[in-house]
């Protein structure tokens, strides 16, 4: 994807650059534009030096014309991004004015234009900013924000750009969506994510090191290829992908409940979380007290959301997870078998860099006739090769 990031001039320029740094850290291209009042705020050599390409800031220039004058510029770009967008650029968008470098390129575009407006909350609500902004949006410009908060003009409320991270991840999406088919358009997936706690007293827990970034990146890919998504979560802080309903538990057996509520209407289930085995046979109502060198806890067994799930009558398609530290495929399988399972996601655990918490991930799938390996790549592109291998293994007969 390209991107052509216009800046204009308002104090939030000063986060700009970091949606260049987070673009190009996702594969994005990206070139940059700026108006003459963005450069009262901020020289055009930053940008310069984060995208490693010179930027623009005039539409009458030799050089520019030689190499990527407006026309060029408009032509190259997939997506127009406008961050941050004053009140006067959303204005001069709408009256489709053409007297510097960026309204030429609004005009001349055939990209995608999004804005992430920013600037006093009076001057956001006031009727001409809000007829502007329904105007854009009715012309397909996507709006992203603005926030609320504590303003540089000293006041607060809403005007303040997004966060750069909550910018560049609506980007990423967009970017992820134009290249996924809609595979489980119309289908109900459901999926578990993240670990369980156990508890042994009121301050004390049993866990394990699921950050559930394996389980969100699925939700997100299965909503892009068109699923309904419900997410069942462990304790985890991460952000909701847009568009998946989810369901906050902390236990194995609070995990179990909710599953067990909702699978009915799910045509794909996939376990994801790291589910404790097993709980603490007597929890401690009050806090347990160091009275001992040593202490014994009685564990007792968890029930088995994903065995239980499969042996329902009328089970969805059920895909599993294999955290294992050896013998992948043996296990794996193992678990195939032995869990009714139409298809294992097997990952390597115990290792640097793959599996529990980590942002990459390598696995083996298996399934009853056949394997396939993915190489570690990031959770969220895996997650969009595995939700297309589970449509064309599992879904498409
Ligand atoms: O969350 P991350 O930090 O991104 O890490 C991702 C992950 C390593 C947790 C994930 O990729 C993974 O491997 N999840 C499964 C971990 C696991 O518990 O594996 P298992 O081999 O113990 O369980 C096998 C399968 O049965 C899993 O699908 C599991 O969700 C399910 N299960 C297990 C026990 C239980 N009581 N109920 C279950 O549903």
């Amino acid at each position: 994807m390209k991107v052509l990031l216009a800046v204009t001039g308002g104090i939030a320029c000063y986060k700009s650059p970091e949606i260049v740094r987070r673009l190009v850290d996702n594969g994005v291209e990206v070139r940059v534009i700026m108006t003459h009042s963005a450069c009262e705020f901020i020289k055009p050599l930053v940008f310069q030096a984060v995208s490693g390409f010179p930027v623009h800031t005039e539409l009458l220039d030799e050089q520019a014309e030689a190499g990527m004058g407006h026309i060029e510029l408009a032509r190259w770009a997939d997506v127009l991004l406008i961050a941050p967008a004053t009140a006067n650029t959303l204005a001069k968008m709408v009256a489709g004015t053409a007297d510097d470098l960026l309204s030429t390129v609004c005009l001349a575009t055939t990209a995608t234009q999004i804005v992430a407006p920013a600037m006093n909350s009076m001057m956001w609500y006031h009727a001409a900013t809000q007829a502007n902004i329904e105007t854009l949006q009715s012309r397909n410009v996507t709006v992203l924000g603005p926030g609320e908060g504590s303003q540089a003009c000293g006041e607060t409320g809403v005007g303040r750009m997004l966060e750069p991270a909550d910018i560049v991840r609506a980007l990423v999406d967009l970017k992820d969506q134009s290249g996924v088919d809609k595979t489980l358009a119309g289908k109900q997936v459901l999926i578990t994510a993240g670990p369980t706690r156990e508890d042994v007293d009121p301050v004390r827990f049993i866990s394990n090191h699921s950050s559930g970034k394996m389980g969100f990146a699925l939700a997100r890919a299965a909503s892009i290829a068109g699923a309904r998504v419900t997410l069942v979560a462990g304790p985890v802080s991460l952000d909701t992908p847009a568009g998946v309903s989810r369901v906050d538990v902390t236990s194995a057996e609070s995990m179990h409940k909710a599953v067990m509520q909702v699978v009915s209407e799910a045509d794909v289930f996939i376990a994801v979380a790291a589910v404790a085995d097993y709980r603490v046979a007597e929890q401690s109502e009050s806090k347990i007290k160091k009275t001992s060198a040593d202490m014994v806890l009685r564990l007792e067994r968890n029930p088995d959301i994903l065995a239980d799930v499969s042996a329902l009558p009328n089970r969805p398609v059920c895909i599993g997870f294999a955290a294992e530290t050896d013998n992948l495929e043996g296990y794996a399988r193992d678990k195939l078998t032995r869990k009714n399972l139409d298809m294992i996601i097997a990952n390597r655990v115990g290792v640097a860099g793959n599996g529990f918490n980590s942002d990459k991930n390598a696995v083996e799938v298996f399934w009853p006739d056949g394997h396939q390996s993915f190489t570690a790549r990031s959770k969220q592109s895996l997650a969009l090769e595995l939700i297309g291998l589970i449509s064309t293994r599992c879904l498409s007969k």
